[in-house]
């Protein structure tokens, strides 16, 4: 029978020692810190250098080599190299943890997994132990390294923050441990990407957001960081069975790759826009890209919402551009069709909404509102059911599209979103780029007046008339800039207000130049139960000012 000798009596090396004589080798007495090992090698058919990683090639250099002798370590992150002085080297890497001699005897002959590197006795062990080798190359190996280590003591770490977690909430960490007990059987079973259940596999963004706002902020990096890497695995996922063509012109294509997509379980997510994109348009790409399995961009100049007098004509286009931009913000697909493709002969049907068009925009530019609802009637009716994604940017556009959505039934989505602005607070704009350098910097009063006059309302101003004057007044300050309108509206239908209160929305519209320009924010003034005082007053609270 072999013999063979540990040099480092830890938990690996005893744990070796002991699962090879358990297999009949001749296992001579570890030797420690304290032993003379220049002769170590002598007399043994295998000698193990089980010492901390750091210290096995020192170890190694102070061993007399002998030349049947084969020398070898258990350092998953080394080679065989660092065993030089010595002609036979090899590195053996046991794939289990190795917690205790006796525990991890048991595991190294119960079919363990070892990495092996060198001299053919690192195989002859693996034998004799009933294992299974693996050979890793050089090249790999900090690779190799690392993937064991994440399965071995990042999972450990991931326990730790759920012991954590539990410890907050109550529950003990072995009502968790059911569940990667489970988890780990499925993933051995079906592999990583079919065994991943939960918020991520669902594209339930909402509640990993919900997670995110409930944890420690101690705890988020890591939660963050494994949510992204579950993402990818969804992602990976073969679950994409075509490639879908970059550029569609025809609606019926669009219909047919979206309904394809829809049949084999993709979530659509659609990005309404008349092109010349900017960081605005990108910033509900990305957005539908994140929470949907297919983004299909739309990019029309819709003759319709133009009026007389409009700039159809110089409207700025880019396609090229823009199919690399909607590519680069993660759209899988963009649908640009020609006028004739929209519409064929003269429309006769259009699709008009009342109420929120009346005003504001509806009432500057007449009939634009018809234009925008029967595009994008025609637009969700072409998708078919998705998620579509709207910039606050065009609050009565969104608020004109919600309406439609709830009276004629679409089966889509809406999802309002933030307001995309330059460093100096200039909503994004497709228009922007015709300004001129003075009227690009005057447009920025636009901005300021908005987030005066909400300051205005948070320090306690219920009076709309003087929220109004000062927006207004802020404009006129700026001598380039010719104010269309400043209101203060009920945010989710645009109702005028006589008091302020509730979800309301500041929306100004002004031609800086030639160039029409439009922007607003929201500001809540939260609703108190009315508290009667002795006085009989009502008591109000000023609320902050919101997004957008
Ligand atoms: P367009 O002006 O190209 O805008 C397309 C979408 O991008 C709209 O939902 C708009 O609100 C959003 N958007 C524009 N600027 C933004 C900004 N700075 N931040 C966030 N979102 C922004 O709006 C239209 O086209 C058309 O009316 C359309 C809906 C496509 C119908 O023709």
């Amino acid at each position: 029978m072999p013999a063979v000798r540990v040099i480092g009596p830890g938990r690996a090396g005893l744990s070796l020692a002991r699962a090879l004589e358990a297999v009949g080798w001749d296992a001579k007495r570890p030797l420690g810190r304290h032993d003379d090992i220049a002769g170590a090698a002598e007399g043994v058919d295998l000698l193990v250098i089980a010492t901390p990683d750091g210290a096995v090639e020192a170890v190694a250099a102070g061993v007399r080599p002998v030349p049947t002798t084969a020398v070898a370590h258990l350092a998953g992150s080394l080679g065989p190299d660092v065993l030089a002085p010595h002609p036979r080297r090899a590195a053996i890497h046991p794939l289990v943890p190795l917690p205790d001699p006796v525990t991890g005897a048991a595991r190294l002959v119960s079919g363990a997994w070892f990495a092996v590197a060198g001299d053919g006795l690192a195989q002859a062990v693996v034998e004799a132990l009933g294992g299974r080798a693996v050979s890793v190359s050089d090249e790999h190996r900090a690779l190799h390294h690392a993937a064991a280590v994440i399965a071995a003591n990042h999972l450990v770490a991931l326990m730790g923050q759920v012991e954590r977690i539990a410890a907050v909430t109550g529950v003990p960490l072995e009502a968790y441990l059911g569940l990667a007990r489970a988890a780990l059987g499925d993933v051995a079973q079906a592999g990583p990407a079919a065994a991943l259940t939960g918020p991520v596999a669902r594209g339930d963004t909402a509640t990993v957001r919900r997670h995110l706002a409930a944890l420690h902020p101690s705890e988020r990096p890591a939660y963050a960081a494994l949510a992204a890497a579950a993402g990818r695995l969804v992602g990976e996922r073969p679950a994409r069975p075509y490639q879908p063509p970059a550029l569609l012109e025809r609606g019926a294509d669009l219909r047919a790759v979206l309904d394809q997509a829809r049949s084999v379980g993709l979530a659509v997510g659609l990005v309404p826009t008349m092109g010349a994109l900017h960081e605005g348009h990108l910033s509900l790409v990305r957005r539908s890209a994140a929470e949907r399995d297919l983004t299909a961009v739309s990019i029309f100049v819709n003759p319709l919402q133009f009026g007389p007098g409009e700039d159809l004509a110089t409207y700025p286009r880019d396609l090229e551009g823009d199919l690399r931009l909607a590519a680069g913000a993660g759209a899988d697909l963009v649908f640009a069709p020609t006028v004739a493709e929209m519409y064929p002969g003269p429309t006769t049907t259009t699709v008009a909404v009342d109420g929120p068009v009346d005003v504001l925009e509806g009432a500057s530019r007449p009939g634009h509102f018809a234009g925008v609802a029967t595009v994008v009637t025609k637009l969700f009716n072409l998708a078919g059911p998705c998620r579509a994604y709207f910039g606050e940017k065009d609050w009565q556009q969104l608020v004109v599209v919600r309406r439609l959505v709830r009276d004629l039934d679409f089966p889509v989505d809406v999802v309002g979103c933030p307001t995309v602005r330059e460093a100096d607070g200039l909503a994004c704009s497709s228009r922007n780029v015709r300004l001129s350098p003075e009227e690009r910097r005057a447009a920025t009063v636009l901005h300021r007046a908005l987030t005066d006059a909400a300051a205005l309302v948070e320090a306690g101003e219920r009076d709309p008339d003087a929220v109004r004057r000062r927006l207004a007044d802020v404009v006129a300050s700026e001598p380039l800039v010719r104010l269309d309108y400043a209101e203060v509206r009920r945010a989710a239908d645009l109702a005028p207000v006589d008091t302020l209160e509730g979800e309301l929305r500041l929306l100004v519209a002004a031609r800086v130049g030639a160039t029409r320009l439009i922007d607003n924010v929201g500001v809540t003034v939260p609703v108190e139960p009315a508290v009667v005082s002795a006085a009989g007053a009502k008591k109000v609270t000023a609320g902050s000012q919101g997004g957008g």
